[in-house]
């Protein structure tokens, strides 16, 4: 991945319920997104529409990526999507340990066998991590730590070039959220980010690691998140089903 395109990965969760609606935001946000030399667009729709989505896709700085993906190839596991089946419909990107699976019972554990095989089977993982609250001694640090420890548990130097981090605050998440991070505040977790994935791979690793924020991003705090909180990239939720927001987000990242 080029260091310096910006990442940004619309994640849709369970939305839109039409097809005809997805397909609508699909197009209008690829009309824009392919335009943008700077920016790498990566929309995960819901599992059933990635297909139709990723006919005629040409390789460059749009692309479809998943929300999850089960920890197996094939065999009997019912309901549960395998990274090939990924794979062979031109899927590169997968969403692992978003919070909202975690808070269902998903634990590092089971994100980790999950990084494992989609990392073998040739996908690049997008790995959320993030604290429910910030403390004020510094608690949620640990748990940050322990988040990436668990989930990058055996996976070589090498494989960690198919590893982007996205911090996403849970606090910060979704339309329960109480507010997002701050620019500030966010740089400093980029820092403790880097440092503990240097603490396992080493410092060349940590460095070449890109880390994104998720967490209520939206077309007014884009170019801060992305200046001065010093992200690679974004991860987006809500805003991302916004046809005039998402306009707005790509082409302020693409200048940021
Ligand atoms: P949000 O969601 O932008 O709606 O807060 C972000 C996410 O969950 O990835």
């Amino acid at each position: 991945m080029k260091k310096n395109k910006k990442i940004i990965i619309m994640n849709w969760k369970m939305n839109p319920v039409s097809e005809k609606e997805a397909k609508e935001i699909f197009i209008e946000t690829k009309k824009v997104a392919t335009k943008l030399n700077s920016t790498q667009t990566i929309i995960c729709p819901p599992s059933l529409f990635i297909q139709g989505f990723t006919k005629n896709l040409k390789k460059g700085n749009f692309s479809v990526g998943a929300q999850d993906v089960f920890w197996n190839n094939k065999g009997s596991h019912t309901g549960e999507i395998s990274p090939l089946m990924l794979r062979g419909l031109g899927v590169k990107y997968v969403i692992l340990g978003h919070s909202e699976r975690r808070l269902k019972g998903e634990t590092s554990e089971v994100v980790n066998l999950k990084v494992k095989e989609a990392i073998k089977s040739g996908l690049v993982v997008i790995l959320c991590i993030g604290e429910s609250e910030r403390d004020s001694d510094g608690r949620y640090l640990s748990f940050i730590r322990d988040e990436i420890t668990k989930s990058l548990r055996g996976i070589s130097k090498k494989n960690m070039k198919n590893v982007i981090m996205a911090y996403e605050p849970i606090w910060a998440v979704g339309k329960k959220s109480k507010r997002a991070d701050n620019p500030e505040n966010l740089f400093e977790m980029v820092i403790f980010i880097k440092k503990a994935l240097s603490e396992i791979f080493g410092k060349e690793v940590a460095m070449k690691t890109l880390v994104l924020y998720g967490g209520s991003v939206n077309e007014k705090n884009t170019k801060e998140f992305l200046e001065n909180g010093k992200v690679d990239g974004l991860l987006i939720g809500r805003a991302s089903l916004q046809k005039e927001k998402i306009k707005e987000i790509l082409k302020i990242a693409n200048t940021a």
